[in-house]
């Protein structure tokens, strides 16, 4: 079904978010949302640990969405960036599309770290060079798509794209003049920090750190001997910001936050070195992007304008008052839900359930076996409609009947038309061919020759002929000659007293 409703999906270690949008006339509404936290493990480091459970939480966070429940089919979701391995592939600029996603297989394995060689992947072109182009490449384990798909089934829901975090997001806060230069979004979540470049409607570089909200309200639980409900209260609190009371928890926050600014400068020199281009501006988002002046903070120490990504209320969503919660943590789900209302879902960005590869041998996906089978029909019922014409020429050619008398086989005579020409002016004589049969001459050493009744002396005597007669030969044997004496007459003469010419 072409118009069948999709909602976006995130799935993370601690929070499930739901989001259903409306796309009418070219303008998009917002139908429902909803998120749940996840308690006790139920997914973690991206990997489902408690299928069943996690299958619960999906029922709820669906029927209980606001201000209706989700009920859509379909969804497209993102896969946890650490589930996800990334590489931009230089290649020569003449492969066209086929060849480049039959050599990435064998060129992802040089880098690839997966220990399954089954795996789903996708690329986009990024851009091309004089004699190259940088080829983003992007795949997941067959297993991790499947653990999904598992869970999904068991609530009836099918999904249709399987997002890469950073993508998702980045549709949902870049957007305006922003899309076509290069923007970083650093998406603070609780177990990591994923950094990423945009530019031009596509990543161009995806760097993850193991570190991020968690971690900072376990130091600061440790370090003040606080629960970790206390610590989160705190942090919350505190934050960057230089005048609160409780220096020393902004001064603990800085000292986590090191690592973060340090991995963030080398990847956007990195890009800007690589690329020629220079990142313009840093954008935020995920749970601890809320830390109070965290953006004034880094925008001091990067050097950067750095601003706290604003999904909702920064959009054109005809009906944004219908949110009412802390957009920061939708930032990812609205990215999803913005790729489930566009009818253009399959050929824009990338989508991990693809390409799958075995061993590496590019397995053709559903939809594309479907095109083949579409092409082989078509390709039958052409043959059939150009044999059926050229049985109508052959009975238009013939007249109207299609089986015809047999004809009488023509045989190819090879006409002497000079010879022809002469039979029409009536000079047939010269043209059959006289057998001309040898003449006789009786010799002048005999006067009078016997004509015997056969080629031998034994044979009677029947005539005699006289010197300087002349007969036609009719038969030679033996030295003998037969010979026509009147009409219907014949004899034989003996060789030794003729002549023949
Ligand atoms: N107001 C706040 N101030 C500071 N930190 C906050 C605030 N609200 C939430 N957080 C932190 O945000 C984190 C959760 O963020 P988020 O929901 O983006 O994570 P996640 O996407 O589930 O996790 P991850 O992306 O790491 O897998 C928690 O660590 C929480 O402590
Ligand atoms: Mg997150």
């Amino acid at each position: 079904m072409i118009f069948s409703k999709k909602f976006g999906l995130d799935i993370s270690d601690n929070s499930i978010e739901v989001m259903e949008l409306k796309k009418m006339f070219g303008k998009i509404s917002l139908v429902s949302y909803g998120r749940t936290k996840l308690e006790g493990e139920v997914v973690k480091d991206g990997v489902i640990k408690k299928p069943e459970v996690l299958e619960k939480y999906l029922k709820e966070v669906l029927q209980q969405a606001k201000p209706k429940p989700i009920t859509a089919k379909e969804c497209v979701l993102s896969l946890p960036e650490s589930k996800i391995y990334t590489h931009v592939f230089k290649m020569p600029a003449n492969l066209d599309n086929d060849q480049i996603k039959n050599s990435l297989p064998y060129e992802a394995e040089k880098v690839i770290p997966f220990s399954t060689k089954e795996i789903f992947f996708d690329f986009k072109v990024l851009g091309k060079e004089k004699n190259q182009q940088n080829i983003f490449y992007a795949a997941t384990e067959y297993n991790v798509i499947e653990s999904y798909n598992q869970v999904l089934k068991k609530i009836g829901v099918k999904p249709i794209v399987f997002e890469l975090e950073s993508v998702s997001t980045a549709r949902s806060l870049i957007r305006g003049k922003d899309i076509k230069s290069p923007v970083m979004v650093m998406d603070i979540g609780a177990r990591s920090t994923n950094l990423s470049i945009s530019y031009n409607g596509a990543i161009h570089i995806s760097r993850i750190i193991n570190v991020a909200g968690n971690h900072f309200t376990r130091v600061i639980a440790k370090e003040f001997g606080l629960t970790e409900e206390e610590a989160e209260k705190k942090k919350a609190k505190a934050g960057f910001d230089p005048t609160h009371e409780e220096a020393k928890i902004v001064f603990l926050l800085q000292k986590q936050f090191v690592r973060i600014i340090k991995e963030s400068q080398e990847v956007i020199n990195y890009f800007n070195d690589t690329t020629q281009l220079k990142v313009e501006k840093i954008i935020l988002t995920g749970g601890s992007s809320q830390l109070p002046k965290l953006d004034e903070y880094l925008a001091e120490n990067l050097s950067l304008p750095v601003e706290v990504g604003k999904p909702i209320s920064g959009s054109k969503l005809k009906n944004k008052s219908v949110f009412t919660k802390q957009e920061t943590l939708y930032a990812n789900v609205t990215g999803l839900a913005l790729r489930a209302a566009s009818s253009k879902i399959n050929n824009k960005d990338l989508n991990l359930n693809s390409i799958q590869v075995k061993k590496l041998q590019i397995v053709p996906a559903k939809t594309e076996k479907k095109q083949w089978k579409k092409i082989y029909v078509s390709a039958g019922i052409f043959i059939l409609l150009a044999m059926f014409l050229g049985l109508l020429l052959l009975v238009i050619q013939r007249g109207m009947f299609m089986f015809k008398p047999p004809e009488f086989q023509k045989v190819n005579i090879e006409v002497d038309e000079a010879l022809l020409e002469q039979f029409r002016e009536g000079e047939e004589e010269k043209t059959i061919k006289q057998v001309q049969l040898p003449r006789l001459f009786i010799s002048d050493q005999v006067q009078q020759l016997n004509v015997r009744s056969g080629p031998g002396y034994n044979f009677g005597v029947i005539d005699q002929v006289a010197s300087g007669d002349e007969f036609d030969v009719i038969k030679e044997e033996n030295g003998w000659y037969k010979i026509e004496i009147s009409q219907n007459i014949e004899g034989w003469v003996v060789g030794d007293f003729v002549e023949i010419q």
